[in-house]
């Protein structure tokens, strides 16, 4: 498992017209709850919120793009909904559910939906714990690369890039 190696790649936006595909295929619900990890300016979660009633978390890695995204969410009075949190993903605190007994409050477990676009080396390093963590029924929808041992259980193409729709349960 890639617990405790710091992992990171570049900031590209997901095109903006490729969103709402992205959220169609995860067949997204209202009260749902979506992470995206590395969420740069928050562009996915905003719709996700917004438009379909999701609560969202993004966790990112940049200063810079984390409070961008911050910014955005409270210009749209979702600050109830999204929560941006600036640090690294790979940061054990957000994978293993309990401490303790208790619960933890970012804990990934509670995702019903886990977005992520980033390179494949980092997706490959998530994998194991996603794995250990998502809940039964989890959908994870993955944005131009494919996760070498998991079986989609849907695949598009959206603006010519490839996306891939996987359930815990079923694809892994
Ligand atoms: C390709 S961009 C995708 C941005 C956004 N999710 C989207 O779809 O528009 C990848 C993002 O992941 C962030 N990132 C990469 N590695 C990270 C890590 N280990 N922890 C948190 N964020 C990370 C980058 O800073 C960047 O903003």
């Amino acid at each position: 498992m890639a617990l405790g190696y710091v992992t990171t790649c570049d900031y590209i936006p997901v095109p903006e017209d490729a969103v709402e595909e992205l959220l169609r295929l995860a067949r997204l619900k209202r009260g749902d709850v979506i992470y995206d990890l590395g969420c740069g300016t928050g562009e996915l979660l905003i719709v996700a919120a917004g438009e379909y009633g999701a609560r969202g978390v993004g966790i990112e890695v940049s200063r810079r793009l984390a409070e961008w995204a911050v910014k955005e969410v409270e210009k749209r009075g979702l600050e109830d909904k999204i929560n941006i949190i600036r640090d690294n993903f790979f940061f054990p605190k957000y994978w293993a559910h309990l401490e303790g007994g208790e619960e933890k409050p970012y804990a990934i477990r509670k995702a019903d939906a886990v977005y992520m676009y980033l390179t494949l080396q980092v997706q490959e390093a998530l994998r194991g714990m996603l794995e250990k963590e998502l809940k039964e029924g989890a959908r994870v929808i993955s944005y131009a690369f494919r996760l070498q041992d998991w079986k989609p259980v849907k695949e598009a193409l959206i603006n010519e890039t490839p996306a891939y729709i996987y359930v815990k349960g079923k694809s892994f």
